[in-house]
């Protein structure tokens, strides 16, 4: 990764009174001035876990050190995104004092950001929070938009509330510490904004995917700063997803059925969604609304990601049907899908053939190898 200091990149999510700006670029954690500008509070309490701590709890601390600063760590992982472990952070709050113009700082991936922002959703009603993404995915997708959630154990994300930060930063810098199946993971995220709306960024993801995973700083920002701009243009539109936010979830039906059905254990979210779109993209391709080759260019992309194409072992049709019948686009007991019209056409429909959901679902149990 390069080291010079390029431009940060400011894009506005235009939500009326909810509006905030999402920061791109290079060593943000360091930039006290950003931070300041969106505190309102001398409290503040920056939520993290055991692997981002060591790594960059103290810049952070460092940066805000006229304000009071207390952290949390958390354990690390998807089955700790639960109300116990949210719970700790109440109580925390409450032992510290913390009052209702105070502010939360959400350090890490999606885990971290969904507990933090939903703890900060409940607590008093609602305080401040600033989103600091430190994957990919988060910095893509989890950490904008306002969707804040914990898992149950009969559905994952069941537990949440819509809460806008009141700033996201998005630090390049931190993805050099970031392992390689977190990067592809969060590959998928960003594969998914060009299938969903913007057939250019596809095109240009196709060309630009090896740089992407050989963490070129200009193709990261690109690739970031083009996602970010396609989330917010949607949830601008439709922040509670009434309609047309719907779309953010291509891959997503499938995908957190899969990972309900490991439990939330071996598979990644974002390979959960690649496995998920690829299958949508198979749903599609038997209407006759997707060609072949649109899913070849589908699986190629995929497959340069390293990303998982077939679901995992133990998982067959009739488990997935179970599984995603708890999914939250189901209306009156029909279950909307999000598929493709094309690449860059995304759709949210219950006009599907039933037949033919299962025919995918038989075909991703079937396949054993990566094409
Ligand atoms: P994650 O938060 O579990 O982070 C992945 C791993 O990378 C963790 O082990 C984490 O500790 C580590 N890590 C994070 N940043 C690092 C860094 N800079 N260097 C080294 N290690 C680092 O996973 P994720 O993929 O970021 O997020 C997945 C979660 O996001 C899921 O719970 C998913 O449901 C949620 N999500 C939410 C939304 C939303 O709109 N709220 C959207 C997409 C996904
Ligand atoms: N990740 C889907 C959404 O934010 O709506």
């Amino acid at each position: 990764m390069q080291s010079s200091e390029p431009e940060v990149k400011k894009i506005i999510v235009k939500l009326g009174k909810r509006s905030y700006p999402i920061f791109i670029g290079n060593n943000l954690l360091n930039n006290a001035g950003l931070f300041k500008n969106y505190i309102n509070s001398k409290q503040v309490m920056v939520v993290t876990n055991e692997t981002i701590a060591p790594l960059y709890l103290d810049r952070i601390i460092h940066c805000l050190s006229d304000l009071v600063v207390e952290s949390i760590i958390l354990p690390d992982g998807e089955e700790y995104k639960t109300l116990e472990i949210m719970n700790t952070i109440i109580t925390k709050l409450l032992q510290q004092r913390f009052s209702r113009n105070s502010c939360l700082i959400a350090l890490g991936g999606g885990v971290v950001g969904d507990i933090t922002g939903f703890a900060a959703a409940c607590y008093q009603r609602g305080i401040d929070y600033i989103q600091v993404p430190t994957t990919v995915l988060a910095q893509v997708d989890s950490s904008v938009g306002g969707k804040t959630a914990v898992n149950h154990i009969l559905g994952k994300n069941m537990i949440g509330a819509f809460h806008q930060p009141r700033a996201v930063i998005a630090d390049i810098s931190v993805l050099a510490t970031l392992d390689n199946r977190e990067l592809r993971a969060g590959l998928a995220e960003v594969i998914k904004y060009g299938l969903i709306h913007d057939k250019k960024f596809f095109t240009w993801l196709e060309q630009n995917i090896v740089r992407l995973l050989n963490r070129e700083y200009d193709a990261l920002c690109f690739a970031i700063d083009c996602s970010c701009r396609n989330k917010a243009e949607i949830v601008a539109k439709d922040e509670k997803e009434s309609g047309i936010r719907a779309l953010l979830n291509l891959g997503h039906t499938f995908g957190h059925a899969i990972e309900t059905g490991l439990c939330y254990r071996d598979w990644l979210h974002g390979e959960a969604v690649a496995t998920g779109m690829l299958m949508s993209a198979d749903l599609s391709c038997r209407h006759g609304w997707i060609t072949d080759d649109d899913i070849a260019r589908i699986r190629k992309i995929l497959n340069t990601a390293e990303l998982p194409v077939k679901l995992p072992q133990g998982l067959n049709s009739e488990r997935m049907l179970e599984l995603m019948s708890v999914d939250k686009k189901t209306r009156n007991g029909i279950l909307n899908l999000v598929l493709l019209k094309g690449i860059g056409n995304a759709i949210v429909t219950d006009q599907y053939d039933s037949e033919k959901l299962l025919e995918t679902l038989m075909h991703f149990s079937a396949v054993q190898e990566v094409a």
